[in-house]
């Protein structure tokens, strides 16, 4: 500082800022602040009331613990998956209860807890990664039928990874400041001019299943965004389509339909569920109907119900689409794609016939109504794997058929033809991005529907 200038208002702006600084980080100790939980000694299994630990089970399907807390070759909720966040790598932790490195000396109280505030059992402040902005509306006995699932696996000795994060996000700290601004806690109110069902979708939905956390797009801090729920958001390179009245589906959305989906995998009016949500539904497979029955019709909502005119376009997309006009190769502006489509896509999406080998008409693709064209991208070039021992679904994946010009071209065609929306653009260089980035997508989900699946969704992307 000058010797000639007036030292007075410099030093009392420097005095400010110190005490704010100080009473800032007082403050944000406070709220950082959460006490250890006492260790206790790893319960016998046979402590546990079996009737409890199989209604854990569905939970955790519900939850999709597995898809990211058990990584291929790994054991059974043993974590250790890279989940890539904009803010650099988390690790999943071990959640099974090994006492040295998972869960085996919590209590109950400290899985609450961490479900929902998002704690550890040391009073460490967890990585939002972990959907417990979610999980914070779990009842008490639902996270007491999880516990006791989970403190009946086999222990699994696996120590955590360490998280690749930039100061000062590896601070775990921080993180008490996003809870301020974004977590809002609190157990599910239910609303009582709706049925118990509609309520019983909703408490699941927007909780344990965690729908959003993919389905919602999210701010520059990583956090949902309240004004756009369900308005469609990103992961791993496909786009969760929106699922409110935004939502790119060709035929309208109802319960009966998302039933079917959510269930199975697939729905005659809109095709497969592929990519992340595949796994999704794997999971919902195994689980009790009525959970299922319940998210579809609350999500019916979420969607509201068509207008006359959406109502009206769904009826026309499906009866082109069960008969559909014959394809005229020369005169097509892009005879290049639409040739490429005849010879290599036709023969299975446009003759009836029937699965696994049938695709639907492709008038009914949201993926080539979507504004986005990633999903459509990823299924050309990875196809859709069989799930083991079922008759499911199955398409051949071409990225090793045709090359990145020949993609575009043919994807072109198939927006021209089969949705009423404009071009997309940059499709050539989203198709050598997506080969870059997801070799591993060409192996989609499969497994059996009681024992968790490895999940290798998040490892490349
Ligand atoms: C989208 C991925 C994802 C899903 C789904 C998920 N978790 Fe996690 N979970 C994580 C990550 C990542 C961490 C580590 C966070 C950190 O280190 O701050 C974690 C941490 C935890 C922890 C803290 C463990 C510890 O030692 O600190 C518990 C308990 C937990 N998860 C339980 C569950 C349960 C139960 C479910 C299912 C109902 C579930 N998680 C679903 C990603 C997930
Ligand atoms: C891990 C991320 C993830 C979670 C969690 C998730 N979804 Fe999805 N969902 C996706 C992706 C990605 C797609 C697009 C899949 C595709 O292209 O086949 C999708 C597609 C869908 C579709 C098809 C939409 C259409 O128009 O074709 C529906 C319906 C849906 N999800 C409902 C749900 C519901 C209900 C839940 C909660 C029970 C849920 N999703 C949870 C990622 C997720
Ligand atoms: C061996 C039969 C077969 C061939 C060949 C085939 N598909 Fe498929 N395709 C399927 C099946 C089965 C599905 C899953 C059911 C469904 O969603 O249509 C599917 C799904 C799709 C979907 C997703 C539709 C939706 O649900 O949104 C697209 C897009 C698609 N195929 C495009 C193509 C293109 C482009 C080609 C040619 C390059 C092609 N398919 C070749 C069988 C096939």
């Amino acid at each position: 500082m000058q010797s000639n200038r007036p030292l007075g208002l410099p030093r009392m702006i420097a005095g400010v800022i110190g005490v704010v600084v100080v009473v800032g980080a007082a403050a944000g100790f406070a709220v950082a602040w959460r006490p250890a939980i006492a260790a206790i000694e790893l319960p016998a299994p046979s402590s546990f009331d079996p009737a409890l630990v199989k209604r854990g089970r569905e939970l955790a399907a519900i939850g999709n613990c597995n898809d990211c807390h058990t990584v291929k070759g790994g054991g059974s909720f043993a974590g250790g998956l890279p989940v890539q966040t904009p803010f650099g790598t988390i690790y999943s932790s071990n959640i099974t209860p090994d006492v040295q490195t998972g869960i085996g000396r919590w209590p109950e109280e400290a899985f609450r807890r961490a479900m929902r505030s998002g704690v550890n059992r040391d009073g460490q402040h967890l990585y939002p990664t972990f959907p417990y902005d979610h999980f914070t509306n779990v009842s008490d006995e639902d996270d007491a039928a999880l516990y006791a699932f989970l403190m009946t696996r086999p222990p699994v000795d696996a120590p955590p990874r360490a998280n690749r994060l930039s100061f000062p996000l590896d601070q775990r700290f921080v993180i008490a400041g996003w809870k301020l601004l974004f977590l809002r806690r609190g157990l599910y109110q239910p609303d009582s001019t709706r049925s118990a069902e509609w309520n019983r979708g909703a408490y699941l939905g927007e909780g344990l299943a965690h729908c959003g956390a993919c389905h919602t797009p999210r701010n520059g801090l990583g956090a949902e965004r309240s004004n756009a729920q369900f308005a469609g958001g990103d992961v791993d390179n496909w786009q969760a389509f929106a699922l409110n009245k935004q939502s790119p589906a060709p035929v309208p959305w109802d319960a009966e339909a998302l039933y079917v989906y959510l269930r199975q995998g697939f729905h005659p009016d809109h095709g497969t569920a592929r990519g992340p949500m595949a796994e999704v539904v794997s999971n919902l497979s195994s689980v009790n109907e009525s959970d299922v029955r319940a998210i579809a019709i609350y999500m019916a909502d979420v969607f509201g119900a068509p207008s006359i005119d959406d109502r009206k376009r769904g009826e026309a997309v499906l009866a082109q689409a069960r008969s559909p006009a014959p394809l005229t190769l020369d005169s097509n502006v892009n005879a290049a794609g639409a040739s490429i489509y005849a010879a290599a896509c036709a023969t299975c999406h446009e003759t009836g016939r029937a699965l696994p080998y049938g695709g639907v008409n492709l008038a009914l693709s949201t993926a080539l109504s979507s504004p986005d064209p990633r999903n459509a991208i990823n299924i050309v070039l990875s196809g859709i794997r069989p799930v083991e021992g079922e008759r499911s679904p199955i398409m051949p994946g071409f990225a090793a058929s045709m090359n990145d010009g020949q993609i575009a071209t043919l994807l072109q065609f198939l927006r021209d033809r089969f949705s009423n929306q404009p071009p997309w653009s940059g499709v050539e260089k989203m198709v050598a991005d997506a080969r870059q980035s997801q070799p591993v997508l060409l192996q989609t989900s499969s497994g059996s529907h009681d024992a968790p699946r490895e999940s290798m969704r998040r490892e490349k992307r």
